[in-house]
């Protein structure tokens, strides 16, 4: 797609009162990203001749996050209307021919439908041609008034609504294409004719109706495209709006989901039959392969899994990759960077950083592997530790294939066990140990017969002694810690 005629103008400088918030409206987030985000997102689809981002509270904020997109800004200090923020960026727009304009707090729209009112525009060869939508509750939005003849004769903000005015249930978007230089002119005529002494930009196009230039206005045909976010509670409901719409996206390349308000971010995928539990979260870039299953609770953050995966119940994995095949928790932690090769498991309370399991390796229980690379095969004791820090740096731990690391052992890295090898449970290894030996490293066991009943009988006559102990014995007292003499 190509507008090169057009420059599309996003008012993103309010501070956002209504929010009640510190952070500026436009730097709220719903359905993953801050609501700038994806405003500019809809609009880079377009191919438009530049995207200008009208910038005020936290500008610097607001310029970080939308220059790396490809937007431009403009300054807008102080806020003086939607109005005056169009006059400040009209050097901006020199070059152009028309203008897209779009609020900073309405993210839901999308890039057809952008399209299609440019469309609109071009056919319709008006002055301006304004995105509507009809919504069953219009409160809060500019109303859009229509002439005999269906073009629009001007927007009138929710404060200035005439008595007959408050059953029009058509609002303003507050997108729209301008042809700039029949724009201009009206803004040049605009007054701050309301309680905030502001500039309304919806005021221009009252200006051009009443100066016989084409207004038109276009149906948006789902509703929902249009919702701002002025409020916390409009905020929420735009947020569930694209988790639905991540869900019905997620379902039809086949995916399943118990549960579809999930947590679903824009740029995850899931391939078919794989289902997807109450209460499960996919953030970031995370893709999920066919035929896996996401168990209740658990939360995948920038992962990649492959076909047949399974994560069970309160699982915590980011930035990780798991292979075909591949299993993880109950309560498991891939704390960053663990990759798990095909059918590679790890159990309950295990928390991986920074390793490799090789394939089919097990971590079934209570362990920490950190730094290390594991061959295939191997299997690691419920309670394995690598003990990968020193208290200066992080150290490896290479363990070969087909190891078998006993219960309960600490390996202290840096440190290597060589393929099949077996690491005796309860071993504190500090030594490489060379492949197919056995490292036993641990107190050995001293067994002392009959030392437990004569304790039982001491214990037992210390009781008893103790409960008198004036008239304690001389023989008593010879007695007291000596129990195999006693009878
Ligand atoms: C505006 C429209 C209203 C429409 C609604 C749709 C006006 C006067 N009203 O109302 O008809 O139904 O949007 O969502 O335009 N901004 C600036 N500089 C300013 C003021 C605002 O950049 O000086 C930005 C805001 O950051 C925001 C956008 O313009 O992203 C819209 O402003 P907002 O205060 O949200 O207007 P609404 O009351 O929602
Ligand atoms: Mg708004």
């Amino acid at each position: 797609m190509a507008n090169q005629d057009f420059a599309v103008v996003i008012l993103a400088a309010g501070k956002g009162t209504r929010l009640k918030s510190n952070l500026a409206k436009v730097l709220h987030s719903a359905g993953g990203r801050t609501l700038v985000e994806h405003v500019v997102h809809a609009c880079r689809g377009l191919g438009p001749r530049g995207i200008h981002v009208v910038v005020g509270h936290q500008a610097e904020q607001v310029a970080a996050v939308v220059e790396p997109l490809g937007a431009k800004t403009v300054l807008q200090q102080p806020q003086r209307g939607t109005g005056h923020a169009m006059l400040v960026a009209r050097r901006a727009l020199a070059s152009a021919k028309h203008v897209l304009v779009l609020p900073g707090d309405a993210p839901l729209v999308r890039t057809e439908t952008l399209a299609g009112l440019i469309r609109a525009h071009r056919e319709g060869a008006g002055a301006a041609t304004v995105l509507s939508a009809v919504l069953a509750n219009p409160t809060g939005y500019g109303r859009v008034v229509r002439r005999t003849d269906e073009s629009v004769a001007a927007i009138v903000e929710e404060s200035k609504l005439a008595a007959n005015q408050h059953e029009i249930n058509e609002v303003n978007s507050s997108m729209y294409c301008f042809s700039l230089e029949k724009l201009w002119p009206a803004m040049a005529r605009l007054k701050p004719d309301n309680a905030h002494r502001e500039l309304y930009l919806t005021d221009a196009i009252g200006l051009l109706a009443q100066g016989n230039q084409t207004v038109l206005g276009r149906i948006a045909q789902d509703a929902y495209e249009i919702l701002g976010c002025n409020t916390r509670a409009e905020l929420a409901e735009v947020d569930r709006a694209f988790r639905r719409r991540a869900a019905e996206k997620l379902m039809a390349a086949g995916g399943s989901i118990q549960f579809p308000e999930t947590i679903i971010d824009p740029e995850v995928t899931v391939a078919a039959d794989t289902l997807l539990e109450p209460g499960v979260q996919l953030r970031g870039r995370t893709r999920i392969g066919a035929n896996c299953v996401i168990r209740t609770g658990s939360i995948i953050s920038d992962c990649v899994l492959g076909d047949g995966v399974i994560v069970k119940p309160y699982s915590v994995l980011n930035a990780s990759r798991l292979a075909a095949g591949a299993q993880v928790g109950p309560f498991a932690h891939l704390r960053e960077a663990a990759e798990l090769r095909e059918n590679a498991r790890v159990g309950n309370f295990v928390e991986v950083k920074k390793s490799v399991l090789g394939k089919g390796v097990k971590a079934m229980h209570l362990s920490y592997l950190g730094d290390a690379k594991i061959g295939d095969e191997t299997n690691i004791g419920a309670g394995t530790i690598t003990c990968n820090y020193d208290g200066v740096s992080k150290n490896p731990t290479t363990i070969g294939r087909r190891v078998f690391i006993g219960s309960d052992s600490a390996l202290v890295a840096p440190v290597r066990i060589g393929d099949g090898a077996y690491v005796g449970a309860g071993s504190v290894v500090t030594e490489n140990v060379p492949p197919d030996a056995l490292a036993i490293a641990r107190g050995k066991q001293v067994n002392k017969p009959g030392w437990a009943s004569a304790r039982r009988r001491a214990v037992a006559a210390q009781g008893r002694t103790t409960a008198r102990p004036r008239k304690r014995s001389k023989k008593a007292k010879l007695a007291r810690g000596k129990p195999s003499r006693r009878r």
